[in-house]
């Protein structure tokens, strides 16, 4: 593994892989990397020749009374796990690197960035797709691997490359989940052993919204209710529970066929997202919690 910190190096090494006709796969992160983000890699790995993962604390995607600072980081740690996983190129930019100059063009997803984490993080996202629209002009991948925990972000991401013909595939992969079910992040790193223990709560609620849809319920008002009824049986206080159609996060009057349950919480010093989907088929109900329908559910009651 070669470890990266100059864009024009990064840049002279893609372009001469794709020269030799290898094909190049992103897995852009923010380090401090945990298996969800080993996940990613070794998708990429097993799909691409030329693997690139990239750690980077985005300052443009935190507002200023934000966690930028105190970002959990550990380079060292990264490097180790980068190379385990067989990553070929790891990109560790500085800022001044990334942003030589205060960044005048930025690129906007309007709409699909409004709702969700975008209403209490207005400039979140715009952050977020400066960078990856940046990430992918100097890597060039045909396949770039993000995670379902951060749904908003999977679909604008995705948004972006196809509004601007970037010549890049964006692959969503499954949301990874710790044994008592948190969903893997970074953030994670913030949690006292209290607040872990209250945060598994975001869990319980998503799998109350999993079973309510397997035994019928379709009215997103109704499994946000239940929701945030089962958050606060564990002292938990959504910022938002949001049912949106998964393809582009358009609100719902029913839910059915390809589905997202969207939470948010600050737990403790960590504001947590997390989400279930749903694929529904009239009464049955595959979630990426399992599948559950409502026959399986009958025979365990
Ligand atoms: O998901 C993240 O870690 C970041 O938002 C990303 C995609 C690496 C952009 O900074």
């Amino acid at each position: 593994m070669i470890v990266v910190d100059r864009v024009a190096e990064l840049r002279d090494r893609c372009d001469a892989a794709r020269r030799s006709g290898q094909t190049v796969g992103l897995v852009p992160t923010m380090g401090y990397l945990h298996e969800g983000h080993r996940s990613l890699i070794r998708a990429a790995r097993a799909d691409r020749d030329l693997v690139v993962t990239t750690i980077f604390v985005n300052p443009l995607q935190f507002a200023p009374d934000e966690d930028l600072a105190g970002y959990p980081r550990d380079l060292s740690a990264d490097t180790a796990a980068a190379e385990a996983e067989g990553v070929d190129v790891l990109f560790a930019p500085s800022v001044p690197e990334m942003y030589p100059e205060p960044t005048l063009t930025t690129v906007h997803a309007a709409g699909l960035t409004e709702g969700l984490c975008g209403a209490t993080r207005p400039t979140h996202f715009d952050g977020v797709t400066t960078v990856v629209a940046k990430l992918f002009s100097i890597v060039g991948p045909c396949t770039a691997y993000f995670g379902r925990k951060d749904f908003q972000q999977l679909v604008v991401v995705r948004r972006m490359a196809a509004d601007l013909n970037l010549p890049v595939e964006v692959v969503g992969c499954p949301l990874v989940r710790e044994p008592d079910g948190i969903a893997m992040s970074s953030r994670n790193a913030y949690l006292s052993p209290e607040d872990r223990e209250r945060a598994t709560g975001i869990f319980a609620a998503l799998r109350r919204a999993a079973d309510a849809v397997a035994f019928g319920e379709r009215d997103p008002g109704r499994v946000r209710d239940l929701v945030e009824e089962e958050g606060a049986r564990h002292g938990i206080d959504f910022e938002y529970v949001e049912a949106r159609r998964a393809a582009d996060l358009a609100p719902l009057d029913t839910l059915d066929g390809d589905v997202v349950v969207a939470v948010a919480a600050t737990v403790g010093d960590a504001r947590l997202i997390d989400n279930v989907t749903m694929q529904i088929a009239g009464a049955e109900v595959f979630t990426d919690l399992g599948v559950i329908t409502v026959a399986e559910q009958e025979s365990n009651r």
